[in-house]
């Protein structure tokens, strides 16, 4: 079954065709529009010129999807797109065109979570993946557990109390002068500084949730930086992107490990934008050996946003039933009403 999977929650539009039934997970075309240059001149994504940018570039990228996987609309057999959470005029701008696609070709459409699709880029860089597995989802708005009992059921079992990994890695990212986002920057000058060089609150919190908390990690940061500057002194960037990486890779790795105890579960699916970081996946790896669990995590090309991993969750969304009809909504938060 051929799946058009579209993106739009935040700073990439993206669309992308997949081939898949009961054992085969084949990408046909994955096309990312990327916004970052646009954003980059604000140091951040900004809500309205992102939904505006989506209107310009949706209907191309989908036609060069289209073009590259060879297929016509009506080889399609279901449109997914991502419908929570996100920015919602840009989640918008998805849902809206996916409905009019679906409507006037008389195709199936699919309602689709983003934080689940980034998970769902594991089946396509393992087509061999079946749950149950525990899911760690890192990314710019969630750092995130989740027991996948089923392709289309997840428990969540951890999470951060207030900022993701991602927001963290960018924050210090923008106060050090790089352009946003700043996680890709930080794990390359990471490799150049001393990972001791600076003592830093860890965001793993204590006791027996498997929670974080990224917000204190931040504020010393920032505190280490003014505090230098006051005092005229010239504070190594390398080092603190050293030492931050490592509290952060640390904290996740600690988590995990403790979710992974907890769950007994042998497969370890690694997913989202900070799931790129090589520091993390190389701590990862490691602790997967140790105790023989395997460790899945996409190539990089699928960490970030796009299309061909909500059209993989789109696909199991399909077999299992839950289909939507035009009254289908967009919504900012995890959670939303009806599909
Ligand atoms: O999943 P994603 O593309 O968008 C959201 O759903 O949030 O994640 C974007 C986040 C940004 O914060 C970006 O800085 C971070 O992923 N990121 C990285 C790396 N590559 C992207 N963070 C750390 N190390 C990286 N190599
Ligand atoms: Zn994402």
């Amino acid at each position: 079954m051929y799946v058009l999977g579209l993106e739009s929650s935040c700073d990439e539009t993206s669309a992308a065709i997949v081939s898949m039934d009961s054992e085969k997970r084949e990408i046909l075309a994955n096309i990312v529009a990327s916004q970052i240059e646009t954003h980059r001149l604000y140091g951040g994504v900004v809500p309205e010129i992102a939904s505006r940018a989506h209107v310009e570039v949706i209907s191309r990228i989908t036609r060069e999807a289209l073009e590259t996987a060879g297929l016509a609309l009506s080889d399609i057999g279901a449109i997914a797109v991502t419908t929570h959470p996100g920015l919602i005029g840009a989640l918008l701008v998805g849902v809206n065109f996916a409905k009019s696609l679906a409507f006037a070709n008389d195709i199936p459409l699919v309602s689709v979570n983003h934080i689940h699709a980034h998970v769902a880029a594991a089946y396509l860089a393992n087509p061999t993946l079946r749950p149950p597995f525990l899911a760690l989802v890192v990314s710019g708005g969630h750092t995130s557990l989740y027991r996948v009992h089923d392709e289309v059921t997840f428990e969540e079992i951890g999470a951060t109390r207030d900022d993701a990994a991602g927001e963290a890695f960018d924050k210090i990212g923008r106060v050090i002068g790089m352009p946003y986002p700043g996680g890709a920057a930080l794990d390359k000058l990471a490799y150049e500084g001393d990972p001791k060089a600076f003592k830093l609150p860890s965001p793993a919190l204590a006791g027996d949730d498997l929670a974080f908390s990224f917000s204190g990690l931040k504020t010393a940061a920032l505190n280490l930086i003014n505090s230098a500057t006051q005092k005229g002194e010239t504070l190594s960037h390398a080092d603190l992107a050293a030492s931050y990486t490592d509290t952060i890779v640390r904290a996740i790795t600690q988590k995990a490990g403790e979710a992974l105890d907890r769950t007994g579960d042998r497969t370890l699916v690694v997913a989202g934008g900070v799931a790129a970081n090589s520091h993390l996946r190389a701590s990862l790896q490691r602790l997967c050996e140790a105790r023989g669990v395997k460790l899945v995590a996409p190539p990089i090309s699928l960490c970030g946003d796009n299309g061909a991993m909500v059209a993989a969750a789109g696909y199991f969304e399909h077999q299992a039933g839950h289909l939507s009809d035009t009254s289908l909504n967009a919504s900012a938060s995890d959670l939303m009403q009806g599909r």
